[in-house]
């Protein structure tokens, strides 16, 4: 369902061409240090001359002491950062205790989400568990069935991994037509932290797991006691019970103190506020959420056990939340990630698919992570339709709205990683569209 778009029909086709060399290209060295650099071109947006060393005077802040070491013993943003905050969107849900907020792509660089504004999904409300009272219980078909206290888990070797997490609900709203007008919105169910926990192979193997014993299921400790069934062998490949997040003990609203990381896989198996591992030799079809999480196909049938996280990518610089600016040298920012592993390449397109240039991959590039690109452009205040697509070190190639459609339909709300387009108008302003 494509809005009404501003952009030429040229630019609307859909014949798709990998220009890995071509343009258009960005800025040059010339443009970016002469008259047509960076900052005459803002100077030139907001009809002034570029500012002079003698206009520059002694700010107030200069001429006082500013706080000292003890005001803020746990420190907070900068004031001036105060948009920088995880929304939700009211009509989402029933109650506040089940839902959602979004994380602000559109503010954060780099891998690493901060703690504050990692987006919450909660099924019945986050609960207040202290270290002292949480157990583990590991048991089922397992020869040393075990209940650990946190202190206990901690004795155990840890390590320190980066991963994303994505619900797989994220852009759910957007498989039948643009909807929501910020990348927070259509792909903010998304944060990619440092854990440090133990590998889930090392708690199992504590235990012997009897050759029996193929489907774990997990429970964590909030009203909901959600629960989720995951394959043996996931569980023993690169599962992790993490305690801390970001360098510090995870958040409440993250599963304080105890949670699952499952690298790669859908958010709701990650289960938060973990209190027992159970063994079994099938999945907990009954007990479990596990009929909530299937995707409705077009003949009528589910897809069951899509835990994956397929490639997707966005760019979050511009969109709708962050216009541009200036005329000129520009950078554009996005986000990739796959559940397969690394990310390979991102290509990215300023005329909705019809050329694409190989975008700048920023380090470190890590598997089962989010990965930062940029590519530098000149913008000329033309209308642009820009879309990135990400192909992962597997080969899969993020598909078209269309090609995604074709083979899933309509009908779940969820696994949409479909490329996602922004229409940027000569105002610099951007707007959610749909190209066929
Ligand atoms: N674990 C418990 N115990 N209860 C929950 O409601 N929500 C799940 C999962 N783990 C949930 C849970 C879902 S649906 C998602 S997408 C992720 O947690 C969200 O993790 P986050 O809140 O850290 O972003």
């Amino acid at each position: 369902m494509a809005k009404g778009l501003g952009a030429s029909d040229q630019m609307l086709g859909r014949v798709v061409r990998v220009t890995d060399a071509a343009a258009p290209a960005g800025p040059s060295r010339r443009q970016l240090i002469a008259g047509g650099g960076v900052l005459a071109a803002a100077a030139v947006a907001l009809g002034a001359g570029p500012a002079r060393p003698q206009d520059i005077g002694i700010a107030d802040h200069t001429r006082h002491l500013g706080t000292s070491v003890d005001e803020y013993p746990y420190g907070v943003p900068s004031p001036h950062e105060a948009q920088v905050i995880r929304r939700s969107v009211p009509w989402l849900t029933a109650t506040r205790e089940s839902s959602i907020n979004f994380t602000p792509l559109h503010e954060l660089e780099g891998i690493v989400t901060p703690s504050g504004v990692c987006f919450e999904r909660h099924h019945a409300g986050a609960p207040d568990i202290g270290p002292a009272e949480h157990r583990l219980m590991i048991h089922g078909l397992v020869e040393r069935p075990l209940v650990l206290t946190m202190a206990e888990l901690r004795r155990f070797p840890p390590v320190t991994r980066f991963y994303f997490l994505e619900c797989a609900a994220n852009s759910g709203m957007e498989w039948r037509g643009a909807q929501l007008n910020g990348v927070q919105f259509t792909h903010g169910m998304i944060h990619c932290v440092q854990y440090a926990g133990v590998p889930l192979r090392t708690l199992l193997e504590e235990c012997g797991v009897k050759p029996a014993g193929k489907w774990l299921l997990a429970e964590g400790a909030d009203a909901a006691a959600m629960t989720r069934s995951l394959p043996i062998e996931k569980a023993l490949d690169d599962c992790l019970v993490a305690y801390t997040m970001n360098g510090e003990r995870l958040r409440r609203e993250q599963g304080y103190p105890l949670r699952l990381v499952v690298p790669g896989w859908e958010g709701n198996v990650w289960v938060k506020w973990l209190r027992r591992l159970e063994i079994g030799d099938q999945p907990w079809y009954q007990r479990e959420e596990t009929s909530k999480y299937t995707d409705l196909m077009p003949d009528g049938r589910a897809r069951q056990f899509s835990w994956l996280m397929e490639p997707k990518s966005v760019i979050v610089n511009p969109s709708p939340q962050a216009p541009l600016t200036a005329r000129g040298a520009n950078v554009l920012r996005g986000f990739a990630w796959t559940g397969n592993g690394l990310v390979k390449r991102v290509d990215v397109s300023l005329d909705g698919g019809i050329n694409w240039t190989p975008a700048r991959l920023e380090g470190p590039l890590l598997p089962k992570c989010l990965t930062q690109f940029y590519h530098d452009f000149v913008w000329n205040g033309e209308p642009m339709l820009l879309q990135s697509r990400v192909i992962d070190e597997t080969g899969y190639v993020q598909p078209t709205y269309q090609q995604l459609i074709d083979i899933r339909g309509v009908n779940s709300v969820y696994h949409n990683h479909a490329i996602q387009t922004w229409l940027v108008n000569e105002a610099g302003g951007a707007e959610n569209v749909r190209v066929s």
